[in-house]
């Protein structure tokens, strides 16, 4: 903990394919919440990928809807760095699903740029332990490992 009595954390944000095309807003929403970009990604999720990184979600039954959104298009991934980044993170986001986000007096990032419960736009690691997962899964220590940095998307 710091002075003030808060602690710097690090968590992994996404982009999901419909949002990407709003990065340039989502960095502002970022920068004005206190937090900085240290490392970042885009790709084209494979669908073994998109599965692996929701493997705690296998057994739901919107599993391949999850996956096939998730493969549909590009993502963004990011590691945050700042103070209580995990909790501030997923303020941004909102509520998961983004027609329920749209009634809340606050516009977050899924109610400006989500649709529904599929399409909602971003994701944000739930705890420490799960975001040291998710970095690992995105930015591995071990290099060569992980999803490409390749990707293109053209419908902007
Ligand atoms: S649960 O059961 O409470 O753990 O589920 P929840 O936290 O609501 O959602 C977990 C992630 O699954 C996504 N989700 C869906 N995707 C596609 N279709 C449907 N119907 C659906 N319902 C939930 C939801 O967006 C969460 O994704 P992340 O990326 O973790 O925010």
């Amino acid at each position: 903990a710091n002075k003030l009595g808060s602690k710097k954390e690090r968590t992994l944000a996404m982009i999901k394919p419909d949002a990407v095309c709003k990065l340039g807003d989502i960095l502002q929403m970022i920068c004005d919440a206190n937090l900085i970009v240290t490392k970042a990604k885009m790709t084209k999720l494979t669908w073994r990928e998109a599965a692996d990184f929701y493997t705690e979600h296998q057994t739901k039954s919107f599993f391949n809807n999850l996956v096939q959104f998730m493969t549909s298009g590009p993502v963004v991934a990011m590691e945050l760095l700042g103070d209580e980044a995990v909790s501030v993170w997923r303020r941004i986001l909102g509520p998961t699903d983004s027609s329920t986000a749209r009634k809340e007096a606050s516009l977050s990032l899924r109610a400006q740029f989500g649709t529904d419960g599929t399409r909602n736009a971003g994701h944000g690691s739930d705890s420490l332990a799960s975001a040291a997962r998710e970095l690992e899964f995105f930015f591995p220590s071990t290099a060569g490992q992980g999803p490409a940095n390749t990707a293109s998307y053209s419908d902007c």
